[in-house]
């Protein structure tokens, strides 16, 4: 089963942006780790990462025609701004989790507001880089139980 793992702006720079913030992982150690992750899972993770809205956009509209059943989305500064990524992703109907490593509610008033979690499955926040890896364990459950978006 197809999984699509997508990190929005900034987050090519994990590993030494804010490493107080974001931990010392970089974005190659946290994609390898969501595959072999998927693969005790029994999913297959595909990786992609942007730092322009329209192509993660672009992205989440192949997707749909990839026939991924699960998105895990860390979209960054995108959660707060974008009707754009909320409109992808509903528009294509595949379920997706949002993560975020940092606990965005301990942090500025405009990381409170996600365009994105009122849609999502489910939402991940504050637990670092292993955020990512609780929310593909989440991903097999649901799609193993067959549960519906
Ligand atoms: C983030 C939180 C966002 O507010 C921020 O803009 C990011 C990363 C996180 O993973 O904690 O780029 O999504």
């Amino acid at each position: 089963m197809k999984v699509l793992l997508l990190n929005g702006p900034n987050l090519n720079l994990l590993g030494t942006r804010e490493p107080a913030i974001y931990g010392a992982m970089t974005l190659a150690d946290v994609e390898a780790m969501c595959r072999t992750e998927g693969a005790a899972l029994g999913l297959e993770v595909a990786t992609f990462q942007s730092n322009h809205e329209g192509a993660l956009v672009d992205r989440i509209h192949v997707a749909g025609d990839e026939g991924v059943r699960f998105v895990v989305i860390n979209p960054g500064a995108l959660t707060h701004t974008s009707v754009a990524l909320r409109d992808a992703l509903t528009g294509v109907a595949i379920p997706f989790i949002e993560v975020h490593i940092s606990n965005v509610h301990k942090r500025e008033a405009f990381r409170h507001r996600s365009f994105l979690s009122d849609v999502a499955e489910g939402v991940i926040v504050g637990l670092g880089t292993i955020g990512y890896r609780l929310a593909l364990q989440a991903a097999a459950a649901k799609l193993q139980r067959g549960d519906k978006p």
